[in-house]
């Protein structure tokens, strides 16, 4: 079941995700937008960052969007977070040698415990133009101090698009229930 609340014009809440139809969340004064966890990160690539053919390495640009995903989680939950999963991992294209690497991450979707997000990584050329080399979704999951899942506030969807992709998380959600119960 899931809650929905009209707040003004084109902000709505989403708040309440369950599939027993239990409400849960830490209540309407413990939501959060999603601007308010948005994270903008600029690197440039480096002789360390590069494989033997000279692109950017891709377990470091992987360590980079787990990194952001993990500070944006814990600007949401305001608590520890781990990565339980990452999924839809595309490298659309290649980096070089003294690129710009942008990654913007985002919530995308908030369970009780756990939180979707969106990391967008582009290469920015001198000019400002963006061009996405990859993109991907996290799970992170809030910890509290004795390190168990602990409850993170709800979100509000203030934009047509972040509806699009709460929408999108919620089978993404479903298709990684499916996935644990496959044994993957
Ligand atoms: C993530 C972890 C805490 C989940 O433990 P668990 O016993 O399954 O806990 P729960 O069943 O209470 O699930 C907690 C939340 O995690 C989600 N979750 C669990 N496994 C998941 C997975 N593989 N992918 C995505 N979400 C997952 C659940 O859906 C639940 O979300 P919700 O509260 O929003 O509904 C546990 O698997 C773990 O500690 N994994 C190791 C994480 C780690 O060390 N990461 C690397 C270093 S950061």
């Amino acid at each position: 079941m899931r809650a929905v609340k009209l707040v003004s014009g084109m902000r709505v809440r989403y708040n309440r995700h369950s599939e027993t139809g239990k409400p849960f969340g830490k209540g309407d004064d413990m939501e959060k937008k999603v601007s308010e966890s948005r994270i903008e990160q600029v690197y440039q690539v480096r002789p360390a960052h590069l494989n033997g053919a000279g692109r950017l390495f891709g377990g470091r640009l992987m360590e980079w969007i787990d990194e952001l995903a993990g500070l944006v989680g814990i600007r949401h939950a305001q608590h520890d977070v781990i990565t339980a999963s990452v999924d839809n991992l595309k490298f659309i294209r290649g980096a070089y040698l003294k690129d710009l690497i942008v990654l913007i991450g985002r919530v995308t979707y908030v369970g009780r415990t756990s939180m979707e997000v969106r990391v967008d990584t582009y290469i920015e050329s001198m000019d400002g133009i963006r061009k996405p080399i990859n993109r991907a979704y996290l799970t992170l999951v809030a910890i509290d101090e004795k390190g168990c899942p602990t409850e993170v506030p709800g979100l509000i969807i203030e934009t047509e698009s972040e509806k699009a992709e709460w929408e999108a998380g919620i089978r993404r959600r479903e298709m990684r229930r499916q996935r644990r119960e496959e044994g993957f």
